[in-house]
C-alpha cells in the first residue's frame, strides 16, 4: 500500500483545490454536517462488463442555504449478483449550480474489486468521479478506475446511476425576509459582524436553547434583510437601464432604505437576545445581466414574479402574522413596519411585472406565463429549531402552519392576479 499512500497527497490537493473553487467569493455562510444515505446502480466497462447494485453513504460539510459542500464518502456494489463486490472510499465535493435542478459533484480515493474468477483479478486503484446531480436527490456520476502500479487488474470505466436523500449538499434554502439576493443565479446571504457587549437587554426568563434558536432565527432575519438591500439598488439601477418611468425606479432605491431598516431593526433583537452586537455586512449589487432589452425585460419580470409578488408578498403576509403573537417589547412595533413595508415592496413586484409586460410583448408573457405555472406551491423548506413554543411566539416567530399558511394564502391571490394581467391583452 506504499504506492497507494504515495497518491493520496495529490489527491487531497486536487480535492481541497475543488472545494476554493466551489465556495461562492460573496458568501459567508455558516457551515453545517450533512449526512446523505443513498442507492446506485451502475454498469461498468474494462476487464469485463459488470453490474453492480450499491450503498453510496456520504458525508459533508455543506454552506447552509448555498447546498454546496465538500466530505468524505464510502461505497459497496454487489456485483452481478454474484460472490463479487467492489469498494471505494474518499473525498466528494460539488454543489447545486441552479437552485437545486442541476448540480455537479466529484469524487477522488480509493478503489477495490474482488476478482471475477480467475481470468478477472481484482485490484485496488485509484477511484476518479465526475457527475451531474439532478433535483438535488438523482444522481448520474462516471467513475474511473486506474489500477495502482503492480495490481493485476485492468483499468475500468463505470456509469453509475443513483439516488440519494437526504440530498447529498444539504436542503439549501431558508425563508429569506426580503427580497433575496440572487449571484449567478444563487441565492447569497451575508455574514454578521459580532462583539460581545456589556448589559443590554438581556431577557432573563428564556431558557438557554430557546434564547439561542431565537437569537440566531432574528440574525437570519437581518441576513435576509440586508441583503435586499444590494438586490433594490442593483433592480432600480437595471430599471433605469431598461427605460422604467422614474417612479418605479425611485421606488426601488426607497426600497433599498427600507430594508436598512429592516436589518438595523432584526440586528437590534437578535443582539438583544444575544447579548452582542451584531452587524450584518453589505454586500456589493451583483452586476448587470448582459442581456438584450427584450431578455432583460423577462427577467425583471419573473424576478419580480418571484422575489416580489410571491417572496415579498408571502414575507409580509408572514410578518403581519408574527407581529400579532409577538409580545415582547418593540417586537410587535418592529414586524408591524416591516408588514407595512414589504406589502409595498410586493406591490412594487407587480408594478414592475406590469411594465415589463406592457414593454416586452409576448415574449415576457410567454416568461411570466412559465414561471407562473411554475410557482411552488410551499414556501422554502426551513428546519424550525427546538424551542419552547409560547416563547419562541411571543419573541415574534411563527410555527410551520403559519409559515405555509402565508404561502398558500399568498400565492392564491399573486395567482389570480397573474393570471388576470396574463388574459388582459396587452
Ligand atoms: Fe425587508
Ligand atoms: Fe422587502
Amino acid at each position: 500500500m506504499k504506492s497507494f499512500s504515495s497518491l493520496l497527497g495529490p489527491a487531497l490537493g486536487a480535492l481541497g483545490a475543488a472545494a476554493v473553487l466551489l465556495s461562492p467569493g460573496e458568501a459567508r455562510a455558516d457551515g453545517e454536517h450533512w449526512v446523505s444515505p443513498g442507492l446506485m446502480l451502475s454498469v461498468s466497462f474494462g476487464d469485463k462488463t459488470n453490474f453492480g447494485l450499491g450503498l453510496d453513504a456520504r458525508y459533508a460539510y455543506v454552506l447552509r442555504y448555498q447546498s454546496v459542500g465538500v466530505g468524505a464518502f464510502a461505497q459497496a456494489s454487489w456485483l452481478n449478483f454474484s460472490s463479487a463486490g467492489r469498494f471505494a472510499a474518499g473525498l466528494h465535493g460539488g454543489g447545486d449550480l441552479s437552485r437545486a435542478l442541476f448540480g455537479l459533484q466529484g469524487e477522488v480515493g480509493w478503489t477495490y474489486r474482488t476478482a471475477l474468477g480467475e481470468e478477472h483479478p481484482g485490484g485496488h486503484g485509484v477511484h476518479l468521479g465526475l457527475g451531474g446531480i439532478g433535483m438535488s436527490i438523482i444522481d448520474l456520476v462516471f467513475r474511473g478506475t486506474i489500477p495502482l502500479p503492480g495490481e493485476p487488474s485492468k483499468p475500468e470505466f463505470t456509469i453509475a446511476a443513483g439516488a440519494h436523500f437526504p440530498p447529498m449538499y444539504g436542503m439549501g434554502s431558508l425563508i429569506i425576509e426580503g427580497r433575496p439576493l440572487r449571484v449567478g443565479g444563487r441565492y447569497i446571504l451575508p455574514g454578521v459582524a459580532r462583539k460581545p457587549r456589556r448589559g443590554g437587554a438581556r431577557p432573563v426568563r428564556l431558557d438557554d436553547t430557546t434564547r439561542l434558536a431565537l437569537a440566531s432565527a432574528w440574525r437570519d432575519d437581518a441576513r435576509g434583510e440586508c441583503a435586499s438591500i444590494p438586490s433594490f439598488l442593483a433592480l432600480s439601477r437595471d430599471l433605469a437601464a431598461a427605460g422604467a418611468p422614474r417612479d418605479l425606479v425611485q421606488r426601488a432605491l426607497a426600497a433599498a432604505a427600507d430594508e436598512a431598516r429592516h436589518t438595523r431593526a432584526c440586528a437590534a433583537i437578535a443582539g438583544d437576545l444575544a447579548s452582542m452586537s451584531l452587524v450584518p455586512e453589505l454586500l456589493p449589487a451583483p452586476p448587470p445581466s448582459g442581456l438584450d432589452r427584450t431578455r432583460e425585460l423577462s427577467r425583471l419580470c419573473v424576478e419580480s414574479w418571484e422575489d416580489g409578488c410571491l417572496g415579498e408578498g408571502a414575507a409580509a403576509e408572514r410578518a403581519q402574522r408574527r407581529a400579532t403573537g409577538a409580545k415582547e417589547e418593540g417586537m410587535g412595533a418592529a414586524l408591524s413596519m416591516i408588514a407595512k413595508d414589504e406589502a409595498q415592496h410586493a406591490e412594487l413586484g407587480w408594478r414592475i411585472v406590469q411594465w415589463c409586460l406592457s414593454e416586452g410583448g409576448q415574449p415576457v408573457r410567454e416568461a411570466l406565463g412559465e414561471a407562473v405555472a411554475a410557482s411552488p406551491e410551499g414556501p422554502a423548506r426551513e428546519d424550525l429549531p427546538e424551542a419552547e413554543p409560547r416563547a419562541w411566539r411571543a419573541h415574534g416567530r411563527l410555527g410551520r402552519v403559519d409559515i405555509e399558511a402565508s404561502w398558500e394564502k399568498n400565492l392564491q391571490m399573486a395567482r389570480t392576479t397573474a393570471d388576470r394581467m396574463l388574459s388582459a391583452r396587452g
